[in-house]
């Protein structure tokens, strides 16, 4: 489905990723996993149309889309949930929604679909966005997201400034999604949560692809046991 090779993107011509090479196929769950600065949102911003790649290049369903800006990647079917989720702190929890729909008019039904996934969101559907909560929050930027209509959802760091709990409610939601038939893309620090949720992974190291393998090899990975996982 998704499919990057030789990406290399940066800012000011100094080039923090280089050389990424990953895929993921429909109906996948894929992690890229990395430490503070490795280079997962850049990574992913080059992905989604909102960096522009120094070199190599991105193909969606069989398409090259490299350079392909954000606003036009979202109509083919991605969309993006940043970490700073990027919410309209003054518009209503509806309004957000409505606007993930932008600029086509928001469909009554994905709606209703997004809220029957987030009760939460359905019972505030007139708060303003800025007042709820952070776990609130997070499930008003996949909702938003959502109402794109994506085939594909990639969601930047989902467990920032989540406590435990929270966090791994946001990943209970992915779950959900994935079982109703969409790819996932995530980036990840909080890797035990990622790797439930998720088939396969890669590290990203110091802007380069240092290991992959599913959740599985990567859990018996011992450098991956000592960085993500706390186990020496
Ligand atoms: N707009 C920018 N201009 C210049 N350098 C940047 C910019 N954004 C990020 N960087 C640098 O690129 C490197 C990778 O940053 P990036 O935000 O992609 O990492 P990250 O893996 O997402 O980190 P975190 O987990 O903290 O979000 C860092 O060294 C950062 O300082
Ligand atoms: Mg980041």
């Amino acid at each position: 489905m998704l499919e990057i090779t030789g990406l290399s993107a940066g800012y000011e011509g100094n080039d923090v990723i280089q050389d990424a090479s990953f895929r993921v196929d429909s109906g996948e769950a894929v992690m890229i996993i990395g430490s503070n600065g490795a280079g997962k949102t850049t990574l992913f911003r080059s992905v989604v149309g909102l960096l522009a790649p120094s070199l190599g290049a991105v193909r969606y369903e069989g398409t090259d889309i490299t350079g392909v800006p954000a606003q036009r990647i979202v109509r083919r079917g991605i969309s993006f949930v940043p970490a700073e989720r990027r919410l309209f702190p003054r518009m209503t929890v509806r309004e957000n929604l409505a606007l993930g729909a932008y600029p086509g008019r928001p469909d009554p039904k994905t709606m209703e679909l997004v809220m029957d996934l987030f009760p939460r969101l359905a019972e505030r559907q007139r708060q303003r966005a800025g007042t709820m909560s952070g776990g609130e929050q997070q499930m008003l930027a996949v909702g938003r997201a959502l109402m794109a209509d994506p085939s594909l959802i990639v969601l930047d760091e989902p467990t920032t400034g989540l406590a435990p709990k929270l966090a791994a409610d946001a990943y209970e939601a992915l779950g959900a999604l994935r079982d109703r038939g969409l790819t996932v893309l995530v980036a990840e620090q909080q890797v035990p949560l990622a790797m439930a949720l998720c088939d396969r992974g890669y590290v990203l190291d110091n802007g380069r692809i240092s290991t992959q393998g599913t959740s599985a090899e990567l859990a018996n990975d011992p450098d991956v046991r000592r960085a993500y996982l706390g186990i020496t």
